[in-house]
């Protein structure tokens, strides 16, 4: 398709109709829905509505295929909608929430489930999905850190990376592979209090080291989309910032794609009150760079006005036009609008084993072996297991952003026991409810006759999946009372128990730690969260997960992460409660977290040992090689996350006290040793210097290798210009 002489011959309307992008129920005719509720409230008609580009928020093959016909049976020139969609996860088979994902370290296996999640929106229509979240999470209050893959930028800009390659594929040219939206430029993940929506105040020095890493490794990857965040950056919503969006994103990055804004985003400009009305919001995004709008119609109401007022240009549209044109076309919709969408290809391949058996291995990777007192694994001979706690028969555990997921698909803890267990007698009792003021323990009796007539219990606890997620941000972050209650009685009357605790965030589980002899967290693991988990507690599997956000051990300590700032005044010892004052303390708790980013344990201990680098100095433009070795003295084979940590030791701006430079995931055979040889170069020593550039500078940095950000074997080097 000559797409430039197809902008040539579009009228103005159809124009703005390409960059407006609105909710499928606008499209459905037979439809139940009043259409002309939502059309009303965005001051449009219900026949504006089908000069829309794109459409958000359909479910299903047949439904793409509808909405496709009636537009392209309106539209003059007959352009094909682009459809996009929430796969955040997973599409109908769904894997564990992005967080989770963060902790297998495993490029591979987040490549290879975006793909997959690709694939079974593919068919169901979905050309666009609004993934991956690269917004960087120190702060388990907010709601939002389920979707992000967790603390640190140089993990999310892997993960990121792979999570593009797997839904683009090869430049978005095979049948199934769809383009992605990375979000939300920019640091919408460190809201005030931890409040969703909130606003943000960062240095501009934190923002370009810390948080826009991660969206730079997928503009870098080749991702199609980018979305502005909701929040205000420095007093300026991202939806109208020009520094963010021109600046940063257009020409320092040299990002061509498309600019979709959030929901209602360019109206929320007014109630931050950075804009009088609707027009004056259409004018600050679209000189700020954005094109697409969504669930708004401010620029289809108002650009004609503001090009004759000479506010905006005609170019600027057209430029935004013509990107939504071309991605139409690389997408191959002008010569089959329906490209992939099939009924029969969505029965074959939603739930498909294959998807499933993916799924399963998954949940198994990103399940973090917390504590284990030589409980784990339980032997699969065991006669009686007792799966009790408020999660034990729950299938509300795919998470929060699941998209087509359905509670019902999905395998509890119960069931994935009794499947795997099909000789022993598994008895069950909630104990209690999840809700988070729930102080009751209405089967607590029930409870404790079943622990204790057990060999072994699984209590599983935790947190609802509807719990995280957008707008569901928590102040507390502990376990429920009515939990707790539980918790105490099942494990006093069995000691051979272990806690599987789901959850979308780190929830602070100290006081559970100081009771449960074993801990394995789960997450929102998805669809086959339950075989996984009696895989891994019975064995089948090996926990290898290792922690990409850290635990707390108290609410207060948010935010909260490993690569922080040495401060002037540090405490001595972190782990314990600091008696003396006038340095970096509380007076109640310790200052360092339960548990730290990268921790993670396994059923087999790992030596690290012969940590050493190629050169004592290293000069710009060469390599350091960083060699170390890894055993694995367990009896099972596992997979190892191999961890290497720099910290420049001086520097004309203070250095965090270490950040993660590169990362391997090893698998080893019971005995087996392995040599992991790390490069680093000139690139991985560079920050935002004093003076404003970005480059390495002369001195000394240390290195550190090991399984987490805490255990770790030490070198240094010298740099020198
Ligand atoms: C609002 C969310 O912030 C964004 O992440 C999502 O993609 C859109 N809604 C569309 O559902």
């Amino acid at each position: 398709m000559d797409i430039q002489k197809l902008l040539f011959e579009m009228t103005l309307q159809e124009k703005l109709g390409q960059i407006t992008q609105l909710n499928a129920i606008f499209f459905k005719k037979d439809n139940t829905v009043d259409v002309t509720g939502p059309a009303s409230r965005l001051h449009i008609t219900e026949d504006d509505a089908h000069f829309a580009g794109s459409v958000l928020n359909y479910i299903g093959a047949k439904d793409m295929k509808e909405i496709q016909d009636m537009a392209m049976a309106i539209q003059p020139h007959k352009i094909p909608l682009l459809f996009m969609q929430d796969v955040i996860h997973g599409y109908r088979t769904i894997y564990p929430i992005p967080l989770g994902m963060g902790c297998t370290f495993d490029e591979d296996l987040v490549e290879e489930c975006a793909r997959m999640a690709g694939k079974e929106a593919a068919v169901s229509g979905v050309h666009v999905t609004f993934s991956p979240m690269l917004d960087l999470v120190r702060d388990a209050r907010w709601g939002r850190v389920m979707e992000s893959t967790g603390e640190d930028p140089h993990l999310n800009g892997r993960l990121g990376a792979a999570f593009v390659r797997g839904y683009q594929g090869d430049d978005l040219k095979g049948k199934y592979d769809i383009a992605a939206c990375v979000k939300h430029l920019a640091a919408y993940g460190a809201p005030e209090a931890g409040r969703d929506y909130n606003s943000v105040e960062m240095s501009e020095h934190t923002l370009r080291e810390s948080y826009l890493p991660g969206y730079r490794a997928c503009v870098d990857a080749g991702v199609e989309l980018v979305m502005p965040s909701f929040n205000t950056v420095g007093g300026v919503p991202s939806t109208g910032n020009r520094l963010l969006l021109d600046q940063i994103l257009r020409r320092e990055w040299g990002f061509d794609g498309i600019v979709i804004s959030d929901y209602n985003a360019y109206r929320e400009m007014v109630r931050h009150g950075v804009v009088e009305d609707d027009k004056e919001a259409a004018v600050l995004a679209i000189n700020a760079g954005c094109d697409v709008e969504m669930m708004s119609a401010t620029s289809y109401l108002y650009a004609k006005e503001l090009i004759d007022e000479g506010r905006i240009t005609m170019e600027q549209i057209d430029r935004a036009v013509l990107r939504v044109l071309d991605l139409k076309n690389r997408l191959g919709l002008f010569d089959n609008p329906y490209r992939a969408a099939s009924e029969e290809e969505e029965q074959k391949l939603h739930l498909c084993e294959e998807h499933r058996a993916l799924v399963r291995r998954a949940a198994e990777e990103a399940s973090v072996l917390l504590k284990n007192d030589g409980v784990l694994p339980f032997s699969k001979d065991l006669r009686r297991v007792a799966v009790i706690g408020p999660f034990a028969g729950e299938k509300g555990i795919k998470g929060f952003w699941a998209c087509a997921g359905r509670d019902e698909d999905c395998a509890s803890v119960l069931s994935g026991v009794r499947a795997l267990l099909p000789d022993a007698q598994v008895p069950s009792v909630k104990g209690c409810g999840w809700e988070l003021d729930e102080v009751e323990v209405p089967d607590l009796e029930e409870a404790i006759e079943l622990a204790s007539e057990a060999d072994a219990v699984v209590l599983c606890l935790g947190e609802y999946q509807m719990h995280t997620g957008e707008g569901n941000s928590r102040a507390g972050l502990k376990l429920p009372a009515a939990q707790m209650k539980l918790a105490e009685a099942v494990l006093k009357a069995n000691k051979n128990t272990a806690a599987v605790i789901f959850g979308g965030r780190p929830l602070v589980l100290t006081d559970l730690e100081r009771l449960a002899p074993a801990m394995l967290y789960v997450w929102q693991p998805g669809t086959e969260g339950g075989n996984a988990v009696a895989r891994l507690l019975f064995g089948d599997a090996n926990p290898s997960g290792k922690l990409s956000m850290t635990f707390p051990y108290a609410d207060g300590q948010c935010p909260i992460y490993y690569s922080h700032l040495h401060t002037g005044r540090p405490v001595k010892n972190p782990k314990e409660l600091t008696k003396t004052g006038y340095c970096s303390r509380y007076l109640d708790v310790p200052v360092a977290p339960l548990y730290p980013f990268g921790y993670g344990l396994s059923y087999n201990t790992y030596s690290y040992d012969n940590l050493t680098l190629s050169a004592d100095t290293v000069r710009a433009g060469e390599q350091l090689e960083v060699a170390v070795t890894v055993k694995n003295n367990g009896p099972y084979v596992g997979k190892e996350t191999v961890q290497l940590y720099i910290r420049d030791k001086v520097a004309s701006v203070a250095r965090p006290i270490k950040e993660l430079r590169d990362f391997a995931k090893i698998e080893l055979a019971p005995g087996e040793s392995a040599a992991v040889i790390f490069t680093l170069t000139e690139d991985d020593l560079k920050f935002h210097t004093a003076s404003g550039e970005y480059k390495a500078e002369r001195g000394e940095f240390d290195i550190f290798v090991g399984p987490n950000s805490e255990e770790l074997l030490q070198a240094s080097f010298r740099f020198e210009q």
